[in-house]
């Protein structure tokens, strides 16, 4: 069953006044997938992810008191008018707005930037989405004269799942998880919860290679709708639950093997859903397959610890261990560049989490 976020449920609205609000929030990649969901974006499975820290979005909302009958929005991404992506923040809104009514009463003018290039083909929901969740949440507790505290993060991680599932998980850093797990009792369909790691896997590097810029022929929506009555659903979500039971151990121990099997295992099932779904499609290229046998090649050869993952999408994360960045990166650049889309890729690596900026 869907429970909706707490309603604040005072008769009055408080007062909001003039301010700007600044939040930095990291995209994640999941090791074990989210995909699949039900009622208001609940997870069909435990999902854990890595939080990003060189790949973010930056979003600044000035606010202020409501000045005509219909609250003022306006959205501006790096500057210019985004009425792209108006339908989708304004819907979010008014979502938020059910949660913090004192939403209603306020103008708002939104301005995000992403740290990555838009042609990167990097889904950017999860930074977007969290980035704003915060930002909102801010006001709504300046409005309340309250200061972000811990049960704000877990509030807002929740609200982030309204807009983007993936999105509840970029509100904590190094790593977290999201949706019930048997192993780990606060664990919740609700929001994402940090998860503890050994200090090797907070210097986990992610090389995002990138093989095609091309907007997605199948949304990630799409996708987990069509994992509805998809004949390997009960499957796929029992398959997660296991992995994720294999996974917290191997992270709190600093196993990056049994971590590297998981991912890949996850990354693979996760795109033959999408070759096995109806209608099937698929969104891996032939250079995808190219980078990941020699991933395995530099693994079996040189017994590199490299080991990769995938999202919905063409593009891999390279993973390894920090004490591995400097081979890794000198072999990146001489055989796996040249598969990447103009060669194009980001060094990323593990992060803390989302920064409140002044
Ligand atoms: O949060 P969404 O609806 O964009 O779905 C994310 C799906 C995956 O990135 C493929 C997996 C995940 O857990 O992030």
């Amino acid at each position: 069953m869907t429970t909706l976020p707490e309603r604040d449920d005072r008769k009055t609205t408080p007062a909001i006044q003039e301010g700007v609000v600044r939040w930095r929030s990291p995209s994640n990649i999941a090791i074990v997938k989210y995909w699949g969901k039900y009622g208001e974006q609940m997870p069909c499975n435990p999902s854990l992810s890595l939080t990003l820290s060189k790949a973010y979005t930056e979003t600044q909302i000035r606010f202020g008191p409501r000045k005509e009958e219909v609250p003022a929005r306006e959205f501006s991404f790096h500057g210019n008018p985004a009425p792209q992506f108006a339908r989708r923040i304004e819907s979010y809104l008014e979502r938020l707005a059910d949660v913090f009514p004192v939403i209603n009463e306020t103008d708002l003018h939104i301005d995000s930037e992403n740290s990555f290039p838009h042609s990167a083909g990097i889904a950017s929901s999860a930074s977007a989405m969290s980035a704003l969740a915060l930002g909102i949440g801010e006001i709504a507790y300046k409005a309340e004269s309250k200061f972000p505290d811990k049960a704000f993060m877990q509030r807002v991680s929740q609200l982030a799942r309204l807009g983007s599932g993936s999105a509840c998980r970029s509100v904590f850093g190094p790593a977290a998880l999201w949706g019930e797990a048997p192993e780990i009792p606060e664990s919740s369909q609700e929001y994402a919860i940090p998860v503890e790691i050994h200090s090797d896997f907070h210097r986990v590097c992610d090389t995002i290679l990138i093989v095609d810029d091309a907007a997605k022929a199948v949304s990630s929506r799409a996708g987990h709708m069509l994992m509805e009555g998809h004949i390997f659903a009960s499957a796929r979500f029992a398959q997660a639950r296991s992995n994720l039971k294999r996974l917290l151990p191997a992270l709190r121990n600093g196993d990056f093997e049994t971590f590297g099997r998981i991912a890949e295992d996850e990354a693979l099932t996760l795109h033959a859903m999408m070759m096995t779904s109806k209608p099937a499609y698929v969104l891996i290229k032939p250079n995808t397959l190219a980078i990941i046998e020699e991933i395995r090649k530099l693994r079996q050869e040189r017994k590199v610890p490299v080991c990769f993952t995938l999202d919905a999408g063409p593009n891999v994360h390279l993973l390894y261990p920090g004490s591995a960045k400097k081979v890794v990166e000198e072999w990146i650049g001489e055989t796996l560049m040249p598969l990447c889309k103009n060669g194009l890729l980001i060094h990323d690596r593990v992060g803390t989490g989302p920064e409140k900026l002044e």
